[in-house]
């Protein structure tokens, strides 16, 4: 997506409006200068599109007013948190209004008591973990662009992490919403409890739903405690099916690993040589395991995990001796997504998800499909989940490996599909998947979900263009 030109301009009388419910003229909560609304118009998938003017309300009554001003005047609206989406979920594909939560960006409260806290929507994932620390807690979901994505983001989006493993996702860790329809009307979803059957479970609908149903501007959190002693270990493989056999293996015992992350050849040979603990020359297949636990049980989780993961294609394990060699350890994995960059200048990342049963047999399949397409194909990910970022890496300068990257990507989604699998685990469909969505929901299923995004949306306002595929008419 590339669009810099051709954004009709908005009516004055709506952006005298969008000033006027905003409360100030002065303080620069709306944004018409183009200069400005650059900064508003682009996310991690690369893409562009420049909205015409950018709101940065900081109440939810502020967001309510704008949302009616914006049904009144019909003027579609893209809501953003800091735009890490790499699927183009925050830029605005028809201009109108970008809706930034960055300034709603206050932890309301802290229960310990309850494993509770309250967010509004632009709190920083990081912010919100420093902030519990010292409770003693921590709030789950662990993306990568967990420094710089929001929790509204990461509940628009689900956005998970190699703790989900252990934790859940977003889904699984948040009691209640509190979201702006797209008429303006606030709605509060869930309760304060862990326990409610009251009315439907609106708060699993809005979440995932990549701010197409509603505008997320507050949340209500379940905390997890802290675990007592946590510690990181790395087994180097001499194959892929040893190491993914592994990974079944260790999910079929009792005791569960915070995280299994997972990196092929492709993956090793992108880190490069590491300085400290470098990898057995013969490894294939790296699997970075994090086990949490009481000062007194980790040890004994630790002996089944390993036992767990032995086998015959084991080539080495290692076990971080301190806090920070674990960051060592996970350095390496985090620094992953960007330094592909370096391989390739275009880079097409996929998060699939296969039952972890047939990991071996995915990347065994994209292999071949790499070698088909003459393309590099580089694979890691959350193996406990069996969700592998699975990157096609090539140069968009050249014909030939674009035409090629755009079918191999096409071959993925099928493989994944004939696998059982699914085609996001964690990224989100946003702009530039819509069009494969219908290759795993139905039409009758589709059918229902285009029913309820009417019933909210009925005039298309809110984040068109985005996680539904294009209607084919007849
Ligand atoms: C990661 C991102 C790409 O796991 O989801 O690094
Ligand atoms: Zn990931």
């Amino acid at each position: 997506m590339s669009r810099s030109s051709g954004t009709a301009d908005l009516p004055e009388a709506f952006i005298d409006q969008l000033r006027i419910v905003s409360g100030q003229y002065h303080n620069r909560k709306i944004l018409t200068d183009s200069a400005d609304c650059w900064a508003y118009g682009y996310d991690n998938s690369r893409g562009r599109s420049l909205p015409a003017a950018v709101a940065l309300p900081e109440s939810t009554d502020e967001v309510a007013a704008i949302m009616a001003a914006c049904a009144e005047h019909r003027i579609a609206v893209c809501p953003r948190g800091r735009g890490t989406s790499t699927t183009g979920g925050a830029i605005p594909p028809q201009g109108g209004l970008a809706l930034s939560l960055e300034r709603m960006n206050r932890i309301l409260s802290v229960d310990p008591a309850n494993r509770v806290a309250i967010v509004e929507a632009g709190v920083i994932n990081q912010t919100l973990q420093d902030h519990l620390k010292p409770h003693g807690f921590f709030w789950p979901p662990d993306p990568t662009s967990a420094a710089f994505s929001t929790i509204g983001g990461n509940l628009a989006c689900n956005a998970a992490g190699p703790r989900t493993l252990k934790y859940g996702t977003p889904r699984d860790n948040t009691l209640g919403l509190t979201a702006v329809t797209p008429q303006g009307r606030i709605i509060r979803t869930g309760s304060y409890t862990t326990k409610s059957v009251v009315g439907l479970d609106l708060t699993r609908l809005l979440i995932g739903s990549e701010g197409t149903l509603a505008i997320i501007t507050e949340a209500t959190l379940l905390l997890t405690p802290a675990a007592q002693a946590e510690t990181t270990l790395r087994a180097s493989y001499s194959s892929i099916t040893e190491a993914a056999a592994a990974v079944s293996r260790i999910m079929a015992q009792a005791c569960q690993p915070r995280a299994i992350e997972f990196m092929d050849s492709g993956a090793i040979r992108a880190i490069g040589q590491l300085d400290r603990n470098p990898l057995p020359e013969q490894t294939r297949a790296l699997l970075l395991i994090d086990v949490d636990g009481t000062e007194n049980g980790l040890q004994e989780s630790v002996d089944a995990i390993m036992a767990a993961a032995q086998s015959d294609g084991l080539l080495e394990w290692l076990r971080a001796s301190s806090e920070n060699e674990a960051a060592i350890l996970w350095q390496t994995r985090k620094a992953l997504a960007p330094s592909l960059r370096k391989l390739a200048p275009g880079k097409i990342n996929e998060d699939i998800v296969v039952p972890v049963s047939r990991m071996a047999e995915l990347i065994d399949a994209l292999d071949r499909l790499a070698q088909d397409h003459r393309l590099l194909i580089v694979s890691y990910g959350h193996a406990g989940n069996g969700n592998i970022h699975v990157n096609l890496l090539y140069d968009p300068a050249d014909e030939r490996q674009t035409a090629a990257a755009n079918k191999c990507l096409a071959e993925v989604f099928e493989l994944t599909l004939s696998l059982g699998g699914s085609l996001s685990g964690e990224h989100g469909i946003g702009f530039l998947k819509r069009n494969f969505v219908s290759m795993e929901v139905d039409d009758e299923t589709m059918a229902v979900m285009r029913g309820i995004k009417s019933q909210l949306d009925p005039l298309n306002i809110l984040n068109p263009g985005k996680m539904y595929p294009d209607q084919v008419t007849h």
